[in-house]
């Protein structure tokens, strides 16, 4: 449904931050980007997001160049920004969140129903009369998620949306991307976090210096030497998951850990 075919792109300084970079994302489909600081991986994001434009190269969102379906399709397409503070824009929680269900014509209530459910979800439900520059850093990054999923949109766009969040939120957030793709949204997410990967993703693709330097499924993460190489962090059950059980990989490491611990007993 959503595609980057080729795509380079060129900041107006001169940085080359993505050369050649092919990726797809399916209905349902939650495909996940890994690589070290200045990889690209926001670049991509921004290009698929129709935010920047590449020089070469093009997005299709549902076969046909998104930059011909613009400004339409960004109501499509529900975009984390790594930065929080760069989307809170409202005074109240509230109503930032509503921003996105606001806009696609929904009652006041259907509106203020989904602003509540969203929020008691990612547990935020007791902040939403509080300025969204009041809030800490993981209850930014909450707020700013929950706004993007009360719009459900069909792409989710998502840059780190676990970082700096403790480990039963992270989990939340884990679980919401998991039922959005439920859903048939196609995700895409950036994370340095290879366990959250993990969980995450049907698809892998591993950036470094603007290409894409593998893809595939979750047998990529246990390739040691591709990951240091990557300044990745291989999880450490995936390690001992290969040395001691091996075979077909479980589709969570808690599954992983799990049979780990059988072999062991
Ligand atoms: N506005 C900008 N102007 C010029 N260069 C930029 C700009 N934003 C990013 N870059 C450069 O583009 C490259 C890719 O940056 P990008 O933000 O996409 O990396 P990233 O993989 O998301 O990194 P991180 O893991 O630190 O978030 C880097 O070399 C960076 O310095
Ligand atoms: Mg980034």
């Amino acid at each position: 449904m959503i595609r980057a075919v080729d795509v380079e792109y060129r900041y107006p300084d001169g940085t080359i931050a993505l050369r050649g970079v092919s990726l797809e994302a399916g209905r349902g489909e939650k495909v996940v980007i890994l690589g070290p600081n200045g990889s690209g991986k926001t670049t991509l994001l921004l290009v698929l997001a129709g935010l920047l434009e590449p020089v070469r190269g093009e997005v299709l969102l549902d076969g046909k160049p998104l930059k011909n379906q613009l400004p339409d399709a960004r109501r499509r397409i529900g975009v984390l920004f790594q930065d929080p503070e760069d989307q809170l824009l409202a005074l109240t929680v509230g109503d930032d969140i509503a921003l996105g269900p606001r806009q696609l014509g929904l009652s006041d209530a259907e509106v203020e129903e989904r602003v509540r459910r969203v929020a008691e979800t990612l547990g935020i439900g007791g902040l939403l009369d509080k300025s969204p520059h009041k809030l800490s850093g993981g209850e930014k990054k909450l707020a700013a998620l929950a706004g993007i999923l009360a719009a459900e949109p069909e792409v989710l766009i998502l840059d780190e949306p676990t970082t700096g969040l403790s480990p039963s939120r992270k989990r939340v957030v884990e679980k919401v991307i998991v039922e959005a793709a439920r859903r048939g949204a196609s995700v895409i997410l950036a994370t340095h976090d290879v366990a959250s990967a993990y969980n995450l993703m049907d698809k892998v693709y591993i950036l470094n210096s603007g290409c894409v330097v593998a893809s595939g499924g979750r047998e990529l993460l246990l390739d040691e030497e591709l990951l240091r190489s990557n300044d990745l962090e291989q999880p450490l059950i995936l390690r001992l998951y290969s040395v001691l059980v091996g075979g077909d990989l479980p589709g969570s490491l808690e599954e992983a850990a799990r049979r780990v611990a059988e072999r062991l007993r």
